[in-house]
């Protein structure tokens, strides 16, 4: 098989592009052919050295989500088949052509999504689902404020929180982006000022839900937007992770903060999320009510370029590489 390789750490010049000996699935596994595989910013602070592997996956194939066709089955699945087309996560390794994932950790894909769509849903859609529902326990006809709202699972959580019944304010830092919120129906505010412009369009209420997938940049202001009994989820920090957060506040609102990851939980606790993703979102994307956005494509060759638009302003849904 083909597998993105990271030959240390460091920047792109770590990178490599290498033939490894296709996997052999392990006996509750299921052995997937990608050809379009989802790039994560958890790949770029992979290869920075900065967030290793968890135990069990490979330490130097980055990949945290897989999309394809099964190729194999290991002796104890029952579930699967091979031909057929599933998505879902991985610890590691999914920058590959031949990807192995336990068989609870995969959905069916919906007929109505092409190859390159299904790879753009499972760690954005997934990651969004548990978070906002799973965790946050949004419900019809709160306000959901999505930070990031044009990235990768910002685009997943407008939609989530839409179809949820919820209203959707997504923050954003341009025109295109704010666009792009408009278009999924949500209604965008600007990322900076984002507190005066949800609390005027609110009446002063606020969000019941804040998704924080930028960091500590919009804090105190988070705790200034939320409702009374709001939660607010922490699922990414790019921006940093380091506030200072009046606690009184916090007490006055009778808030909720919560942090959390996908990636390093265990097995079961994956799987519940996978089967939870399958039951509420998968319906919503076989109908077309909810579709993932592809910002971009890379073929393998350009690996390079596709981690430097990961990383950079402007995006609008995920950037895929190309690995077939
Ligand atoms: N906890 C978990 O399990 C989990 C799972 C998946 C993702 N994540 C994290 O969640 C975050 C979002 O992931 P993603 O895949 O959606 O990434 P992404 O596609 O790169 O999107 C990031 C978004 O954040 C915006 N942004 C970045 N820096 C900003 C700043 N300083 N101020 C305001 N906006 C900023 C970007 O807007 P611009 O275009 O304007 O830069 C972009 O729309 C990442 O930190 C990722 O690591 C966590």
């Amino acid at each position: 098989m083909r597998a993105i390789v990271f030959a240390g750490a460091g920047g792109n010049e770590v990178v490599r592009v290498e033939e490894r000996p296709d996997p052999v699935p392990g006996s509750e596994e299921v052995l997937v052919r990608v050809r379009y595989a989802g790039l994560n910013p958890a790949d770029t602070a992979q290869r920075a050295g900065h967030y290793p592997a968890p135990p069990g996956s490979p330490p130097d194939v980055p990949g945290l989500e897989v999309a394809g066709t099964i190729e194999a089955c290991g002796a104890a699945v029952t579930t699967w088949r091979p031909g057929e087309r599933v998505f879902g996560l991985v610890g590691g390794g999914g920058l590959a052509s031949l990807v192995p994932v336990h068989e609870r950790c995969v959905a069916r894909v919906p007929d109505s999504l092409d190859e390159r769509e299904a790879a753009a849903v499972p760690e954005a859609f997934i990651t969004a689902h548990d978070a906002i529902m799973g965790q946050c326990g949004l419900r019809p006809g709160e306000t959901l404020l999505v930070h990031g709202a044009a990235g990768g699972v910002g685009t997943a959580a407008v939609q989530i929180g839409l179809v949820g019944g919820a209203r959707v304010l997504g923050a954003v830092r341009s025109e295109r982006a704010a666009e792009a919120v408009r278009a999924l129906g949500g209604e965008a505010v600007p990322d900076d000022g984002f507190a005066g412009a949800v609390l005027e369009s609110t009446g002063g209420r606020g969000a019941d839900v804040v998704l924080e997938l930028v960091g500590a940049s919009h804090f105190p202001g988070n705790l200034r937007v939320l409702a009374p009994k709001g939660r607010i989820a922490v699922v990414g920090v790019a921006s940093g992770g380091e506030v200072t957060l009046s606690l009184l506040a916090l007490m006055m609102k009778r808030a909720t903060l919560r942090g959390t990851v996908l990636r390093a939980r265990p097995l079961e606790e994956k799987a519940l999320a996978v089967r939870s993703f399958e039951r509420e979102l998968v319906p919503h994307l076989a109908s077309g009510r909810i579709r993932p956005l592809v910002d971009s494509v890379f073929p393998l060759a350009e690996i390079a370029a596709a981690f430097d638009r990961l990383d950079g302003p402007g995006k609008v849904g995920k950037v895929l590489l190309e690995l077939a």
